[in-house]
C-alpha cells in the first residue's frame, strides 16, 4: 500500500518553494535562455495570441508569465498562479517593474481552480509545474472547465530520466544518498508526465481533445559546471524536497558527488546539460 501523503507533499512544496523563491527570481536570465524556446512552442501551440485572456498555473517567479502578458498586449490579460505566495511577488514586482498592466497573480493551488469561473480563459498555460502535482487528473480537468470552448491547454515537462541527464543525475543521487526508493507509477516528480504516452493519455483522459506532443531540445548550457551546481542547488526547490531528511553532513556529501557526476557535461566550450522537454498542448471540445 502506498504511504504517501498528498496533503504533506504539498505543505512540503509550498515551503521549498517559499525559499527558493528568490533563487528561482534571481536565476531569470538563464530560464529564459534554456526555456524561452520551448515557451514559444507551448505559446504557439496553446494559441496565445493578441487579446488572449491567459491562465498560468505554477507560474512560478512569472519568467513566462511576462513573456505571455507581451505577446496578448494590452487587451489581453495572464492571471499567474502558483502555491507559493512568496514566489508570485516576484512576478507582481517584474510585471510592474515592466509596466505591464494586464498581470494579476494569485497563490492557488493548482489542482483547485474554483476560484475561476467556468470558461473565463482562452489558453491556460503551465511549465514545469504540472510533474509536480499528485491529482494531475484534477487538476487538467480544472484547467478544462475554466477554459472556454475551443481554448487551448499548453504544458512543459520533462522528457525520460535518459534524456535529462543535468536533473535525472542529481536526482538518482539523492535518491540514493536520502535512501529514497524511486517514484511510483503516478506519483508527483520531475520526470512523471516523461515517459512516452503518458501526458498524452493524460490529458485526453481529462478530457481534451487534438492533442499535440512535440519534443524539444533544450540543453541547459552555462559557462561551466560550477554555474549549474550553483543553480540546482539553490533553485532547485524539488532537490531540496528530497534532501529534507539528511542532517548536514549528508547533504554535503551528495551535493559534493552531484559537483563531480555534473563536470562529466564540460566541454571545451562551456556546459552543456542534456534536457529534453515535452510541449504538450490539447483543445476544450465545442
Ligand atoms: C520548477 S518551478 C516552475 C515555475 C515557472 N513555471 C517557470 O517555469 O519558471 C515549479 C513551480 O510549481 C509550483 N507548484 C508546485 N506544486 C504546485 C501546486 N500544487 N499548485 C500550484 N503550483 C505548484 C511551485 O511552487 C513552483 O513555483
Amino acid at each position: 500500500m502506498s504511504t504517501f501523503d498528498a496533503a504533506k507533499f504539498k505543505a512540503t512544496t509550498r515551503n521549498q518553494w517559499d525559499s527558493a523563491a528568490g533563487a528561482w527570481h534571481r536565476w531569470g536570465p538563464t530560464l529564459s535562455a534554456w526555456l524561452g524556446p520551448a515557451t514559444e512552442v507551448m505559446f504557439d501551440l496553446a494559441g496565445v495570441a493578441t487579446g488572449s485572456r491567459v491562465l498560468d498555473v505554477a507560474a512560478g517567479a512569472g519568467e513566462q508569465t511576462l513573456a505571455a502578458a507581451r505577446r496578448v498586449g494590452s487587451n489581453g490579460s495572464v492571471v499567474a498562479t502558483d502555491i507559493s505566495a512568496a514566489i508570485l511577488e516576484h512576478c507582481a514586482r517584474d510585471a510592474s517593474i515592466a509596466g505591464l498592466t494586464n498581470v494579476e497573480t494569485l497563490a492557488v493551488d493548482g489542482e483547485d481552480l474554483s476560484t475561476f469561473p467556468n470558461s473565463s480563459f482562452d489558453a491556460v498555460i503551465s511549465r514545469v509545474g504540472l510533474i509536480y502535482f499528485p491529482d494531475r487528473h484534477r487538476a487538467l480537468r480544472g484547467m478544462l472547465r475554466v477554459l472556454r470552448s475551443g481554448g487551448r491547454v499548453g504544458a512543459i515537462v520533462y522528457s525520460t530520466p535518459e534524456n535529462n541527464g543535468f536533473f535525472s543525475v542529481p536526482v538518482s543521487i539523492i535518491r540514493r544518498h536520502a535512501g529514497l526508493a524511486p517514484p511510483e507509477p503516478g506519483m508527483p516528480g520531475p520526470f512523471s508526465l516523461g515517459s512516452p504516452g503518458v501526458l498524452e493519455k493524460a490529458l485526453s483522459v481529462a478530457g481534451f481533445t487534438e492533442i499535440v506532443i512535440r519534443k524539444v531540445d533544450a540543453p541547459l548550457l552555462l559557462p561551466t559546471a560550477a554555474d549549474c551546481l550553483r543553480f540546482e542547488q539553490e533553485s532547485f526547490g524539488a532537490l531540496h524536497q528530497m534532501l529534507s531528511g539528511l542532517d548536514a553532513a549528508g547533504k554535503k556529501a551528495a551535493w559534493d558527488e552531484i559537483a563531480e557526476a555534473l563536470g562529466n557535461f564540460q566541454t571545451a566550450a562551456g556546459f552543456e546539460g542534456p534536457c529534453e522537454l515535452l510541449v504538450a498542448a490539447g483543445t476544450k471540445p465545442v
